[in-house]
């Protein structure tokens, strides 16, 4: 395929950690890639360049803040003008903080909401009449704590809970032009917020297979679901059997 012909992917958030683990595979796979990032320029930057570096003219890199209408508007615009075709959008920025009943702000249900799930419903809007063309996908990061609550993270967990039905939804909306699947990653990458030896062991416990999984897994799944023609509507778990629960004994 030449590289005019490839099929071009967004992966928002995707500077570093599990975004830009997955932009490095649909690159591999033979995607032209758009990195959008909101403060990570340098990481995303630098990205590009070694993209590029292995296929000229095969990566490009998009600012947003994902809060506000107007970027996330121009974000959509800038990247259906990249390379005047999109096959993939991937929702995969998101923030993510504990959020006590007794403490939780406006402002960080504004944000928790506006990353996990109003950006990517008005993306996927934004991006859909172009997605449908190319019989696209839409791939959204959801979590396991979309079903299993995580202690004091509530306003995270509803939001990635509407992300999940969204996924759903969306899926039946935009059928049969563009299939959309979800991804409930469990334990991959601790977060950038310190988390005591303590609790990762704990979260290890009841992890069966005993490790946290890798940003390959992750973007192995996305590369699975892109290439299953005849999946839409579904949330693949990639969690090492943690949302299993713990074995009852008879
Ligand atoms: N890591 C895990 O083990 C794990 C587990 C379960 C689910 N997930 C889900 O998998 C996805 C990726 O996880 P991750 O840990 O790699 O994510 P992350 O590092 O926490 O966040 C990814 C990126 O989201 C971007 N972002 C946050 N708020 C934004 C905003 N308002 N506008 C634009 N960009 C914004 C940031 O971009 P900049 O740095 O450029 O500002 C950040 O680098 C997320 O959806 C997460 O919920 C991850």
């Amino acid at each position: 395929m030449s590289t005019s012909q490839a099929p071009v992917a967004l992966v928002t958030g995707s500077a570093k950690r599990l975004g830009r683990q997955i932009i490095c595979q649909l690159h591999q796979a033979g995607y032209r890639v758009i990195i959008h990032y909101n403060q990570s320029a340098d990481d995303a930057y630098s990205l590009a360049d070694s993209l590029n570096q292995q296929r000229p003219e095969s990566a490009v890199t998009l600012q947003a803040n994902l809060l506000d209408m107007p970027s996330l508007t121009q974000l959509a615009a800038q990247a259906l003008a990249c390379f005047n075709r999109l096959d993939v959008l991937v929702n995969n920025a998101s923030s993510f903080y504990s959020t006590p009943l007794a403490t939780a702000s406006l402002s960080d249900w504004d944000d928790l909401f506006g990353s996990n799930v109003k950006a990517p419903y008005f993306l996927a809007q934004a991006l859909a009449p172009e997605l449908a063309k190319q019989h696209g996908c839409i791939i959204n990061m959801v979590d396991i704590h979309a079903k299993q609550p995580l202690q004091e993270h509530s306003v995270y967990c509803m939001a990635k809970a509407a992300l999940l039905m969204m996924t759903k939804s969306l899926a039946r909306e935009l059928a049969p032009t563009i299939r959309v699947n979800g991804i409930a990653p469990g334990a991959i990458l601790w977060p950038s917020q310190q988390l005591a030896d303590t609790d990762k062991a704990a979260i290890l416990q009841q992890i069966p297979l005993q490790r946290t999984g890798t940003p390959e897994d992750i973007a192995n799944t996305v590369l699975f679901l892109l290439q299953s023609p005849y999946i839409s509507g579904q949330i693949i778990t990639v969690d090492g059997g943690r949302s299993l629960g713990t074995t009852e004994k008879a």
